[in-house]
């Protein structure tokens, strides 16, 4: 065997030592850490309520998405015609999207109006064709939309009370 040879095979010998050295250092350390989590740990008694509590926060939805507007304590804030035509009619009423009658155009609600105020407040309620019901708002009520309705014909230049005898 030439002495190249050995020599060799000596650096293999010492590159593994070091190696396993490392890896018994690394498993000490690990050794270390989890004993010190376990005197940790042990610390306060545990009841179960602790693994408990934290099976609760692991399992507790990221988020919480609602669409409900907080209400204020005691009185219920009644949105006029005008506040909901701006919330939520606009939208549509305004360019008059989807065919929507168009506020302020009367050749257009003129022909809706001969079925009367409830007519018209039924069909917003219950949706008709492309309307969505409600304009799309679940939250509104059928007062809302009867003021509502009122509000748009008025802006229109048409008196709901003519319609409604
Ligand atoms: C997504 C668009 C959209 C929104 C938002 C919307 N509307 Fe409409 N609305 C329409 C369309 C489209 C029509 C016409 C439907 C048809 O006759 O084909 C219509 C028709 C109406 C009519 C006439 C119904 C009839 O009997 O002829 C009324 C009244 C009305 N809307 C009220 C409202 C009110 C009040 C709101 C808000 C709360 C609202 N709309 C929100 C699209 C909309």
């Amino acid at each position: 065997m030439s002495s190249h040879v050995l020599q060799a095979d000596k650096s293999v010998v010492t590159t593994s030592v070091a190696l396993v050295s490392a890896l018994a250092l690394l498993a000490t350390v690990l050794f270390l850490v989890a004993a010190l989590i376990g005197v940790i740990s042990r610390v306060a008694p545990d009841d179960g309520s602790r693994k408990q509590a934290a099976v609760i926060e692991r399992i507790r939805p990221v988020a919480r998405a609602t669409t409900a507007l907080p209400k204020p304590a005691g009185t219920e804030v009644k949105l006029t015609g005008q506040e909901v035509y701006n919330k939520v009619c606009i939208a549509c009423h305004a360019a008059g999207v989807m065919g929507a009658p168009k506020v302020g155009s009367k050749e257009l609600w003129e022909p809706r109006l001969t079925q009367g105020l409830t007519g018209l407040v039924n069909n917003a309620v219950a949706g008709i064709r492309t309307m969505p019901a409600k304009g799309g708002d679940p939250s509104l009520t059928e007062a809302n939309l009867k003021d509502t309705i009122v509000y748009m014909l008025d802006q229109t230049g048409l008196k709901a009370d003519a319609a409604a005898k």
